[in-house]
């Protein structure tokens, strides 16, 4: 029975994409609760992108392939929503902006979301300048996003997650074009906003990043998930066998033999020197 604090649920969720035998998702089941903030982690082409169109409905929408199982956001059945609802509950953020900015200003742009899904326009215009700020580009509003680096796109493209105040927020690997404060202030956001109750499940190959913010790490192998639990399973000794990086702290937890908690073992490890 799915419980009322459910944002998103997964049930035998496999894919294959057109023309492949092979299953990138194999039979994927889990839960998402609201106020959950999720790091996917596994090494590259482990099904991470994929895994997060399956819960927005991209695949097998717009992604085509061989999909079997469901997919649940907020009690409706991701395949029988429709887009404009879908956008509604959930914001994307790809893992490359240029795949989703198309307006001629950052304002415009990051406007755009939260008045297709119905929102009045001056509400629209101040969340999207509150966005433009929180993501550090204040003063950036009228500048053509084609004009912007990288990583100041990808800014952009999160400032629109965060405008449209959507339930369920899905990041593909967002901060990979920025800099270290830039992404310390994204995820010092996307931590207030779980607290706030948002569901945020975001693939990210920093687990260090993910050891300070994530509520929830999994990580997935071969089509399964093949770990899942508090940020802890990053001290898991299977994490360097996927190819993930063992955060720092970890391993010197290690050579210490220091076990416990993330927080006991930060306060061992402060207490040896
Ligand atoms: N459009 C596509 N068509 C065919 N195969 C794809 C496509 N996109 C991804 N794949 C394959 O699916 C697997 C998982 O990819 P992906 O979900 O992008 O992994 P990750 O995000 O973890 O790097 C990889 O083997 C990749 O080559
Ligand atoms: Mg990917």
């Amino acid at each position: 029975m799915p419980q009322n604090n459910t944002a998103l649920e997964l049930e035998g969720v496999s894919f294959s994409y057109e023309g492949r035998k092979d299953r990138v998702l194999d039979g994927i089941t889990t839960r998402f609760a609201r106020g959950e903030l999720v790091g996917l982690v596994g090494k590259v082409g482990c099904g991470k992108s994929t895994f997060l169109m399956c819960c927005n409905g991209l695949i097998p929408r717009e992604v085509k392939g061989d999909f079997s199982g469901n997919v649940s956001m907020l009690g409706h059945d991701v395949s029988r929503t429709g887009v404009q609802e879908i956008a509604r509950m959930c914001s994307f953020v790809f893992q490359d902006p240029q795949d989703q900015i198309f307006n001629t200003t950052v304002l415009e742009e990051v406007k755009f979301g939260p008045i297709a899904c119905g929102m009045g326009a001056k509400q629209a215009e101040a969340a999207s300048r509150a966005a433009i700020r929180e993501v550090g580009l204040p003063g950036f509003e009228e500048l053509d996003p084609l004009e912007l680096s990288a990583g100041q796109r990808q800014k952009v493209a999160i400032a629109c997650a965060l405008a449209q105040d959507s339930q369920v927020i899905l990041m593909d690997e967002p901060v990979s074009s920025l800099d270290w404060k830039s992404t310390m202030d994204i995820f010092d956001i996307l931590t207030r906003l779980a607290k706030n109750g948002k569901t945020i499940i975001i693939a990210e190959h920093d687990t260090e990043v993910l050891l300070e913010n994530a509520s929830r790490i999994i990580a997935i192998d071969s089509g399964s998930i093949v770990l899942d639990g508090k940020r802890e399973v990053l001290f898991d000794p299977r994490i360097a066998k996927l190819g993930v990086r063992v955060p720092y702290i970890a391993r010197l937890a290690n050579e210490m033999g220091i076990t416990g908690d993330y927080e006991t073992i930060k306060r061992r490890i402060i207490q040896k020197f």
